[in-house]
């Protein structure tokens, strides 16, 4: 098999640049490990950026989210049993806030790739990135896990894999930096069968730590409690959720939050993560494959489709004008965005959760970050610009 761009993974990454590709008129083939079915029912991000939106409505698959999606004027960020409305819309001349899952973004982007007759091959095993530094790259693999070993041959490969996939380690170690931050806590999230009990967002960092109340519907809502990331699932009964819910989201002012049967719930850890350079030779890195945000900020799935936008528009100015220059910066570039998302989803992330390695003195710090957010409109501006995502900045970097 030939195509001009081959990519690993059909998550956001691979399909978003799938999409942007053959509007540009380039050809792509998805090679995925996982089942269709697998990708569209796995539980992950629940915020896309403004932009993300309107780029779902160019790419003609933003029917449904215009029809289910939950847009909101803003987030609510509560501490000391007190509530803060920071409103979004207000503070970047009306942007809100977008809340739509991750599944349901690849339903979309599946559905609208197939009926533009695009190839995904699902299931695939045995993937194997080889001759990147030549100008004959390929993708080896296995059909259905078990058929017949093939290759796909390309001018370019994408690893859009995710963390753990083979992209990121096929850039030789020695050319590669990696930054990490692992946090010393998880998240236990939880869907539950009941009404919404706020109208939008809430994050708080109350009791022993962080809670998230998020909705997917008008009857399932989408909820987060800080836990150890060790921990066993087992331990955490629905009556101990409750409460530690209860603890975290209470007001003492009448509110109430709806209780409901908890049908899904699992532990994931926390961790900032980031691979310089994002490219080499002919293979390009994006999304969680170069990068990991803890998910306090909602920027992953944000921050994997801008990685893909920039490199759709440097594949588009090599294959139209045989231009190598933005191909050449394809990494400096998603790197000056990728940073501020890390240090947005880092400031966020140690804002609101209790971590008992730090001091009395930065958890104070932290409140008093959070106190800023009330009292100063600069704080809450920035706050608001990072959480709907910054502006596009295509300028060379400074190194
Ligand atoms: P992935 O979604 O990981 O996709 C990579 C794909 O590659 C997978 O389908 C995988 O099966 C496939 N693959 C891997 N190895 C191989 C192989 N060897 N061969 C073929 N295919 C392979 N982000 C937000 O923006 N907003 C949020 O609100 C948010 N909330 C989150 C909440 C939670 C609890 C979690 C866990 C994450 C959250 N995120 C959020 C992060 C977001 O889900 C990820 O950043 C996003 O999925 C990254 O997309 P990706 O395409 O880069 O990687
Ligand atoms: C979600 O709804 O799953 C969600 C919302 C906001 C976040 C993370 C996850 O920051």
């Amino acid at each position: 098999m030939r195509v001009q761009v081959g990519i690993v993974g059909a998550g956001p990454a691979g399909l978003f640049l799938a999409h942007l590709l053959h509007r540009a008129g380039i050809g792509a083939v998805n090679i995925e490990r996982r089942s269709r079915a697998d990708v569209e029912s796995t539980l992950r991000a629940g915020v896309l950026e403004h932009w993300v939106v309107e780029l779902m409505k160019q790419l003609g698959i933003g029917g449904r989210l215009a029809r289910e999606a939950h847009f909101h004027s803003g987030i609510t960020l509560q501490w000391n049993r007190e509530r803060h409305h920071v409103d979004i819309e207000a503070l970047t001349g009306g942007k809100s806030v977008c809340v739509y899952p991750q599944h349901e973004v690849l339903r979309d982007l599946i559905a609208g790739r197939l009926a533009h007759g695009g190839e995904i091959i699902f299931g695939v095993g045995d993937t194997a990135i080889r001759d990147i530094e030549t100008d004959t790259p390929a993708i080896d693999f296995r059909r259905d896990g078990t058929g017949m070993p093939e290759t796909l041959h390309c001018d370019y490969v994408v690893g859009a894999d995710g963390f753990h996939g083979p992209g990121r380690q096929a850039i030789p170690r020695a050319r590669r930096t990696e930054y990490q931050k692992v946090y010393p806590f998880g998240w236990l999230g939880i869907l539950a069968r009941t009404a919404p009990s706020w109208p939008e967002l809430i994050y708080a960092n109350q009791g022993d730590g962080f809670a998230l109340l998020s909705t997917r519907s008008p009857d399932v809502q989408r909820m987060y409690v800080q836990c150890d990331p060790r921990d066993d699932i087992a331990t955490w009964s629905d009556a101990r959720i409750w409460d530690e819910l209860h603890t975290r989201l209470g007001t003492g002012d009448g509110w109430t939050l709806q209780e409901g049967p908890i049908f899904q719930k699992g532990i994931v850890p926390l961790r900032s993560f980031v691979c310089d350079p994002m490219q080499h030779g002919r293979l390009f890195i994006a999304g969680d494959a170069a990068h990991i945000v803890p998910p306090t900020g909602a920027k992953g799935l944000n921050l994997a489709v801008a990685d893909v936008l920039v490199l759709s528009r440097a594949l588009d100015a090599k294959y139209r004008h045989g231009s190598d220059d933005g191909l050449r910066s394809y990494s400096a570039t998603c790197l000056r965005r990728i940073w501020k998302g890390e240090r947005f989803s880092w400031y966020m992330t140690t804002m609101l959760h209790r971590n008992d390695d730090e001091t009395d003195f930065e958890r104070r710090i932290h409140f008093a970050d959070l106190d800023l957010v009330r009292t100063s409109e600069a704080s809450a501006r920035s706050l608001a610009e990072n959480y709907v995502g910054l502006p596009f900045d295509d300028a060379a970097p400074a190194r």
